[in-house]
C-alpha cells in the first residue's frame, strides 16, 4: 500500500475518534513488514489521562495481530496539518520501528509531508 492510502486510511479511521473532551479526531494507519495495515483512532475518557492516542492503539491493534515491526505510520487530524505523534507515541514507535526506521507520513499543506521517527525522537531510550 503507498502512503498516500495510508494517509486515506487514517483520514477515514479519524472520523471514528471518541473526542467528547478534546475536539480533535486523529486517524492513524501502521504499516507493519508483513505488509500488512493497521489503522485506529483516538479515544478519551472523562479521567482525561486514560486518553489512547490513535497511533499507539493502531501500533496495539498490529502488536495484537502478530507483527513484529512497523516500517510506516501516517497521521491525520482534520484539525492540524503536519500532525506529527506526540513524544509518547514516539517512544511507543521506537520500540517497533526496523532497521531503516519509521517513515512517518502526515497531511501538510501542499499534500504529503515525510520524515523520520529518528527525526522526531533523536537519542531515544532503547534498552
Ligand atoms: N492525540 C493523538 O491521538 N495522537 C497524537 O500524537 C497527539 C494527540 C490525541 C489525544 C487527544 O485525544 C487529542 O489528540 C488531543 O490531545
Amino acid at each position: 500500500m503507498n502512503y498516500e492510502e495510508m494517509l486515506k486510511l487514517a483520514q477515514q479511521v479519524s472520523q471514528n475518534a471518541y473526542v467528547p473532551y478534546s475536539k480533535f479526531p486523529v486517524g492513524a494507519c501502521v504499516l507493519a513488514d508483513s505488509g500488512n495495515v493497521y489503522t485506529a483512532c483516538n479515544f478519551e475518557n472523562s479521567s482525561y489521562g486514560m486518553t489512547i492516542c490513535a497511533e499507539r492503539n493502531a501500533v496495539g491493534s498490529a502488536i495484537a495481530a502478530g507483527e513484529k515491526k512497523i516500517k510506516a505510520v501516517a497521521i491525520y487530524s482534520p484539525k492540524k496539518k503536519n500532525c506529527t505523534p506526540c513524544g509518547a507515541c514516539r517512544q511507543v514507535l521506537t520500540e517497533f520501528r526496523t532497521d531503516d526506521d519509521i517513515d512517518v507520513i502526515m497531511q501538510s499543506e501542499e499534500g504529503i509531508k515525510v520524515t523520520q521517527l529518528k527525526a522526531l525522537l533523536p537519542d531515544c531510550f532503547e534498552l
